[in-house]
């Protein structure tokens, strides 16, 4: 339409005018995306994200994704002003890990190495040893169960489930999860298997235990999209944020993708996944910020520097 095209172009003047550079996720819209990638920004899964803001020189960096996302920036990069579009857009992991709770959890178990996903507050992983995001968490707890460290894990219950199967350390679970991707159902993901056997099954594993078993390969979102491109399959179901099909299928133009269904008894997409909070970011509120200035992230200096520690030694970590 031709108003987001004005928008578009209004939010290029801007980021020009404020030196400023767009880290988007793949779970934002198509056209936050596109415009974060004609820009100079990036487009990436939330190591990526973190990665990238810390190093690039802009003055200002825009976090078109979840509250947890805008933080974690700031907190690497205290100099730089860090906007989001919405500070309405949270996390149901960061929303089901409140600090006081999770710290009283980390008190009772101190014989514990505490491992967070980056998928909470500041202030929970200023009470962490270790982050991880999903790209590097089982190397990280790898790397801790051979130096015979036991973990304290949180907040998702799925991805650490996982993380324990794949790697056999003792771990000890918060109970949380994703409200996205615990709607993947198995059955749905077999019948949908049933009508296509020659498909290869991509899931995050934030998803249940019983889908991510069906899954020929199981990753953060780069490495899905990875998967995509080197698997010889040409069709691909995949149980994540329906977000991930614009850079996906730019990825595999020639391979036919299939939202992993989320109903769980039809072969068909009835409610597809799609995060409520990742689509709180649109042009408009884009546009407002980068006017205004109104998505301002700040951190109390001393919760940053305490989170900082085990965000660096996540950005620090070598296999
Ligand atoms: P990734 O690190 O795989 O991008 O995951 C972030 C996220 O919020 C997934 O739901
Ligand atoms: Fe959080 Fe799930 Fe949304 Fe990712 S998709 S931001 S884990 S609620």
């Amino acid at each position: 339409p031709a108003e987001d095209e004005a928008r578009i172009e209004e939010i290029k003047h801007l980021l020009e005018a404020n030196n400023a550079v767009l880290v988007a996720h793949y779970y934002t819209d198509d056209a936050i995306q596109q415009l974060a990638e004609e820009t100079g920004g990036c487009v990436a899964d939330s190591l990526e994200m973190a990665r990238f803001g810390a190093r690039h020189e802009a003055d200002t960096l825009v976090v078109a994704g979840v509250r947890f996302m805008g933080e974690t920036a700031k907190i690497l990069s205290p100099e730089k002003r860090v906007l989001m579009p919405t500070l309405e857009a949270t996390c149901s992991l960061d929303v089901g890990c409140p600090a006081d709770a999770f710290s009283a959890f980390c008190d009772a178990h101190p014989d514990r190495t505490v491992v967070v996903y980056a998928n909470t507050s500041a202030a929970v992983k200023a009470r962490a040893d270790w982050v991880v995001t999903s790209s590097i968490a089982v190397d990280v707890i790898e790397h801790l169960q051979a130096r015979g460290e036991k973990i304290l894990w949180a907040p998702d219950k799925h991805l650490g489930g996982y993380i324990q199967k794949q790697t056999g350390a003792d771990m000890l679970l918060w109970d949380g999860a994703c409200i996205v991707h615990e709607e993947f159902k198995a059955k749905g993901v077999e019948d949908l298997k049933g009508l296509y056997p020659e498909a290869a099954v991509l899931v995050h594993p934030e998803s249940p235990a019983s889908v991510v078993e069906l899954a020929d390969v199981a990753g953060s979102t780069s490495q899905l999209i990875k998967a995509a491109k080197e698997l010889p399959h040409d069709k691909l179901i995949v149980a994540t944020d329906r977000g991930i099909f614009f850079k996906m299928q730019q990825a595999v133009p020639e391979k036919t993708l299939f939202e992993a269904p989320t109903a769980g008894n039809g072969a068909t997409c009835k409610s597809c996944a799609h995060c409520p909070w990742m689509a709180m970011n649109a042009l408009d509120n884009l546009a407002g910020t980068l006017r205004d200035g109104s998505g301002e992230i700040f951190v109390d200096e001393a919760v940053r520097l305490a989170a900082l520690k085990p965000l660096e030694r996540m950005l620090n970590f070598q296999k």
